[in-house]
């Protein structure tokens, strides 16, 4: 099957691009990703964890590897980091980058950023971050079950910058398949903000599965809520979804 384009003339700055499976999903993801790189060599690239993007580093690692992706003047920025964590915690999502895509392609150590876990003050290393965090070119995000975007967990407002937060006891349950048990899940994480991620100047977000359906159409489909922190790319003027068909299962209003 081939990836299918949905449009919703409600919502012209989002286009969603639904494919077969997670491998199709990787592709699309990549294709994006890589084309926008090479229009230009300092590109700014958010990033994010978590299972959902990992097919799509891979693609990014083989396109570098075949030559077609160079990441020498390249910077990143990721999304959020648990907190405390060290960073030689193979728990953390700086040891995760770099197994994933720092280690296996051309990117300067120097030019990668991610919130400091390891911090003794994490709201000044909040602060810290938030002023380091150059104009994002594209940022990659992926979605919560509940609807979180980084760490933005649902709430009853908006949280502009990059903050210290309280992962909800659902979040803590999701992510502590990656640990032993979930007692060892950090139960704070240093997370961008809602503003600092649509600041961003594009966004794609990666979405794969049943599980995330639900909070697929809450974010796209529903109004604009703190409750649902994704819901608030309903106002970002370039968003691109890439789901696979199980994910977008329940979004009926895109054509
Ligand atoms: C984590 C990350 C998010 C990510 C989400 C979904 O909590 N902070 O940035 O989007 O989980 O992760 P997964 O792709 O593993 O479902």
């Amino acid at each position: 099957m081939k990836n299918e384009l949905l449009t919703n003339p409600l919502l012209p700055g989002i286009r969603f691009w639904v494919c077969e499976d997670y491998y199709a999903m990787s592709r699309k993801a990549a294709a994006i990703v890589g084309g926008a790189m090479q229009q230009k060599n300092d590109f700014v690239l958010g990033l994010a964890t978590g299972s959902t993007p990992v097919g799509l580093y891979q693609e990014l690692v083989g396109m570098y590897e075949a030559g077609v992706l160079d990441f020498d003047k390249v910077r990143t920025f990721n999304l959020d980091e648990y907190y405390p964590i060290s960073r030689e915690d193979c728990q953390s999502y700086y040891y995760f980058m770099f197994d994933k895509l720092f280690s296996r392609v051309n990117i300067k150590k120097e030019n990668v950023h991610l919130p400091d876990g390891s911090a003794p003050d994490p709201e000044a290393a909040c602060k810290q971050y938030e002023a380091s965090i150059e104009p994002v070119d594209l940022q990659v995000l992926g979605i919560g079950s509940n609807g979180h975007i980084g760490f933005n967990e649902p709430s009853d407002s908006f949280i502009y910058p990059t903050h210290v937060v309280n992962l909800t006891a659902n979040t803590v349950k999701d992510n502590s398949r990656f640990f032993e048990s979930a007692d060892q899940v950090p139960r704070k994480a240093l997370s961008m903000g809602i503003g600092t991620i649509m600041r961003a100047k594009s966004i794609l977000m990666v979405v794969s599965g049943r599980n995330k359906s639900t909070a697929l159409r809450e974010a796209f489909e529903g109004g604009i809520v703190p409750q649902v922190p994704a819901s608030i790319l309903q106002l970002h003027p370039n968003v691109t979804v890439v789901t696979d068909r199980e994910a977008a299962s329940q979004i009926v209003s895109w054509t």
